[in-house]
């Protein structure tokens, strides 16, 4: 039986996965859909044009800093607050909450860096039914329009952005239980039944009451079955606050193309949601994911881009609690022909994406970036969550990582491995295995007696190690970890008060609570070296499992009702969880180090705002030429949402490559950000020199390739740790005005200068490769051919080669004395490669550090030189500062 390799799972998931006979594919029956949720099913059963909300104009109250506008449901007559900023730099923010809420709502901590500035507000017009706000220097205007209620935002003439134009928003509000909610699940028929009660109820309440005030017996849409408590396969979420759930709409006109809100296995561009389910944002462990679908998959960013050639837009929504995105356009399924049609007849609408979000839980807080060019929107959202964390340089180089390197001899001799056959390495990976039965910061007494002098012979080869800290701790009275974390009640607890238990890798299991900030504290504090027994400066952390899994929870993970700091619900933060855990780890880093060193810690849960812990990667893919294929948009699309260190399991993680998908995916895997080989328990051995001469070399050679490429790769992140911006580019981040380059998703940029096509089908014998920038030219890395553009090129491939191509007016530099780990590249020549324009021109810069310390933030040291050529002379100069 090939199905669920050596993966423990409970007994219910087991029988769900074997029953999957050979073939690798999720069980989708574990995973709700829309309709299975019962919020999102609320939520999308509103249908356009039926918006019950009024702005009550005149309770507008105009702050030196915000605007505050009640809104009025009719229906319900409950008050919400509609609070609306101006930002610096080119954003919107629009918060929508309760005005009197019966119990306060979850608002997200710890994503912003910072409150961002404002701008000053002012009416610029009124009239009876609606209102214009100015909202800054930018020559933004906001026309708030009262009934039904909507916003559109302008700039000049043009029309931006519009809210609620659909009628979508639904605020379901807190309220009591009534009597008649029913603490059971009903069947369908008392189901249909109990809903034309409520109906008539709810009517007779309208005409009864007509008093303002909300009370429970105000009219209220009909509470459908499961709003008060929710069955899903054998788990019953009971839901005590209610319904809670918030959704709005936003159209976009003039925009066709959106991408971003990873994560989830999809192309970059992303697709619209008629006639299937939406995009869902809920970090899940998905077994054997499948590709091309919008279910969630292990970490969300709630950050959606829209471009068209004239401008770039972000929508971030910031909510953590389950979320689901539709998305709709006017000119879906229209071909070519038929647009143009539409254009020459002079009837076509004009092309508009419509987006609806809706979360179960919180408040609706909203920032619209309008950019106006894309980078601009990458920096507004990096002004709003922060950039990518600067990593330490050995992070860079290759890592190789399997479940499991089994004791100190595997270590050792995979070490040699690499020494032997000359492949660059700077990591090698412990998955859990290494732990003594799982309980992490402790190592096998038999397999890994001697975890110090292991780790110090890894650093005399100048090579570094890292080990799994999973947040899931092992229910053991004798076990430190466990021990502490009871006594001192930092678990996430059920909702009845008890410590909140579950199964995961080491059987029973309690979880921290990550949203506890001294709990957190606690945490990093595991990480000094008198504490994590056995661990050295050169050792760094995996934190996997932490969306989080739960084996016996459901879809996989904690109970929506478990209670955490705050008194705040699972449903409340799920999407925040893996953050904290990154967070917590990488501070633990920091302090292990008195705060000199910076940290590398790679995560496979994420939110808004994980970029500034370090690494994320794409999960449990699988040795298949379509994941092969489907990891770059995968990490383009992170890359949009802030993740710039991103990575995927080079050669898969199920099932067993052969060596034409190894060596592909090495060579893929060598031009993103994250560069690491990992693979599943049963799967056969894989280092590189298993797989005959011809092969290593083949591996070896796209190893050696980023190797060389060092100096430009951490100058590439250090631009994304200044300006947030991504280091795989699409195309069209640099192209904005190109339409050919909105929907490419097989090649992209590294940094603005290099532009890679990997080989991602089998027996390839060439790729089309699509140069970009009218007037520019391309100089192909091996050939040196130069190429004009825009031109799609096809580029005969051989084993040993993927098209790159250096952009003409660049400076790229290498170090081409390629050796065994980057620390031991430091200090060697550098060389530049000049790429000139059709101008004979060329910029670039180089960025240098020790590599490893803050010194560069805290004490300015750093080297960092612009390079111009002009006239036939390079020069190097200081940049201009920031
Ligand atoms: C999860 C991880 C995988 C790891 C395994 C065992 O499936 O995604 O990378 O090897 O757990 O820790």
């Amino acid at each position: 039986m090939a199905a669920a390799p050596g993966r423990r799972l409970p007994a219910a998931l087991l029988c769900a996965a074997l029953c999957l006979g050979a073939a690798l594919a999720v069980d989708r029956s574990n995973f709700k859909t829309c309709e299975q949720s019962g919020f999102c099913r609320r939520q999308r059963g509103l249908s356009p044009g039926q918006s019950p909300y009024r702005a009550l104009l005149e309770s507008l109250q105009l702050g030196p800093d915000a605007a505050r506008i009640q809104l009025i449901n009719e229906a319900t007559k409950v008050p919400l607050l509609l609070e609306l900023w101006g930002l610096q730099g080119n954003m919107t923010r629009i918060r929508i909450k309760e005005l009197n809420p019966l119990r306060p709502r979850f608002e997200v901590p710890d994503v912003l860096v910072a409150e961002p500035p404002v701008e000053r507000l002012a009416v610029t017009g009124r009239d009876e039914g609606s209102l214009e706000l100015s909202l800054g220097p930018a020559g933004h205007r906001l026309l708030v329009t009262e009934k039904p209620f909507r916003m559109d935002l302008l700039q000049g003439r043009e029309l931006l952005c519009s809210v609620n134009a659909r009628g979508l928003l639904f605020f379901e509000h807190l309220r009591q239980r009534r009597d008649s909610d029913t603490p059971r699940e009903p069947t369908a028929e008392e189901g249909a039944a109990a809903e034309g009660q409520d109906e008539a109820a709810g009517g007779a309440e309208e005409a009864g009451d007509q008093s303002e005030k909300p009370t429970e017996t105000t009219a209220e849409a009909a509470e459908e079955p499961g709003s008060w408590e929710e069955t899903f396969k054998t788990h019953t979420d009971t839901k005590p606050n209610g319904p809670t759930s918030v959704g709005l709409d936003f159209s976009l006109p003039g925009f066709e193309h959106v991408y971003g809100i990873p994560e989830h296995a999809e192309s970059l561009r992303l697709r619209t949601t008629e006639g299937g389910d939406p995009y869902r944002l809920y970090n899940l462990d998905v077994f054997q994911y499948e590709l091309y679908n919008p279910m969630a998959l292990y970490g969300s960013v709630p950050l959606l881009l829209a471009h068209s050639a004239r401008r770039t837009l972000g929508i971030f929504w910031l909510n953590a609690a389950e979320t689901w995105v539709d998305i709709s356009s006017n000119t879906a399924g229209k071909t070519l022909f038929g647009k143009l049609l539409d254009y020459m007849q002079g009837g076509g609408e004009t092309p508009q994406t419509d987006v609806r979000w809706m979360s179960e839980s919180g408040i609706i807080d909203v920032f619209l970036l309008l950019g106006p060019a894309p980078a601009a929107v990458m920096g507004q959202y990096a002004a709003l969550t922060g950039t990518q964390a600067l990593p330490p340089l050995f992070a860079l180089g290759y890592h190789q990582s399997r479940w499991n390197y089994n004791d100190e001899e595997d270590v050792a001799a995979v070490e040699k491995g690499f020494e032997e056959h000359a492949v660059p390495c700077d990591v090698l990976w412990l998955d859990i295995e290494h732990a003594d039965g799982k309980r992490y910061f402790t190592w096998d007494p038999s397999k890994f007696p001697r975890p110090r002098a292991m780790l110090e012979q890894l650093a005399a080869k100048k090579r570094k190690m890292v080990s799994i800290v999973d947040p899931h701790i092992k229910v053991d009275s004798g076990y430190r970890v466990h021990a502490e974390l009871r006594s001192r009640g930092f678990y996430v607890k059920t909702k009845d008060g008890s410590d909140y238990e579950g199964w995961c890798w080491p059987g029973s299991a309690a979880y921290p609570d990550f949203t506890n900030p001294e709990m957190r504290a606690w945490w990093a504090s595991m990480f000094a070296y008198d504490q994590y027994e056995g661990s050295t400066e050169t050792l760094f952390t995996w934190n996997d499992m932490n969306e989080p899994s739960v084996f016996s929870g459901p879809e996989v993970t904690m109970h929506k009702d478990a209670v955490h700091y705050g008194g705040w619900e699972h449903r409340d933060v799920h999407n925040l969880y893996g953050l904290y855990v990154q967070m917590a780890t990488a501070e633990g880093q920091i302090q292990r180090s008195g705060g000199q060193h910076r940290p590398f810690v790679l995560s496979r849960a994420f939110f808004a705002g994980s970029q500034r812990y370090g690494a994320v990667w794409t999960g449990d893919n699988t040795a298949e030429w379509e994941h092969l294929k489907i990891s770059i948009p995968m990490c383009l699309s992170f890359g949009l949402a802030g993740l710039a260190f991103c990575g995927a399991d080079v050669g898969g993680f199920f099932k067993n490559p052969d060596a034409e998908l190894l060596v592909r995916w090495y060579q893929a895997g060598a031009l993103q950000p994250f560069f690491r080989a990992h693979a599943h328990m049963d799967t056969a051995r894989r280092e590189p020199w298993l797989f005959g001469e011809d092969n290593v070399a083949l591996i070896r050679g796209a190893v050696r390739l980023r190797y060389a490429l060092l100096p430009f790769w951490y100058t590439a992140f250090y631009h994304s740790h200044r300006h947030g911006l991504p280091i795989m580019r699409p195309l069209w981040m640099e192209y904005p005005e190109d339409t050919t380059t909105f929907a490419i998703d097989d090649q992209y940029l590294i940094d603005r200068a290099l532009l890679v096509h990997p080989v991602t089908e089998q027996g390839a014998r060439g790729v089309q490769v699509y140069l970009p920038g009218k007037g520019e030219v391309w100089y192909d890395t091996v050939s040196y051919q130069k190429h004009h553009a825009p031109q799609m090129l096809y580029v005969p491939v051989t084993m040993s080669s993927g098209p790159m191509f250096q952009r003409g007016g660049t400076v790229v530099p290498r170090q081409e004395r390629v050796r065994r780990s980057t620390e031991c590249m430091q200090g060697d020549p550098f060389t530049l490669y000049v790429a000139l324009s059709p101008q004979g021109t060329a910029e670039g810069d180089l960025f240098l550090d020790d590599g490893k310390s803050f010194d560069y933030e805290t004490k300015a040291r750093f080297l960092h030189r612009q390079f111009t050529f002009a006239g036939n002379t390079l020069t190097a100069r200081y940049p201009p500062p920031p």
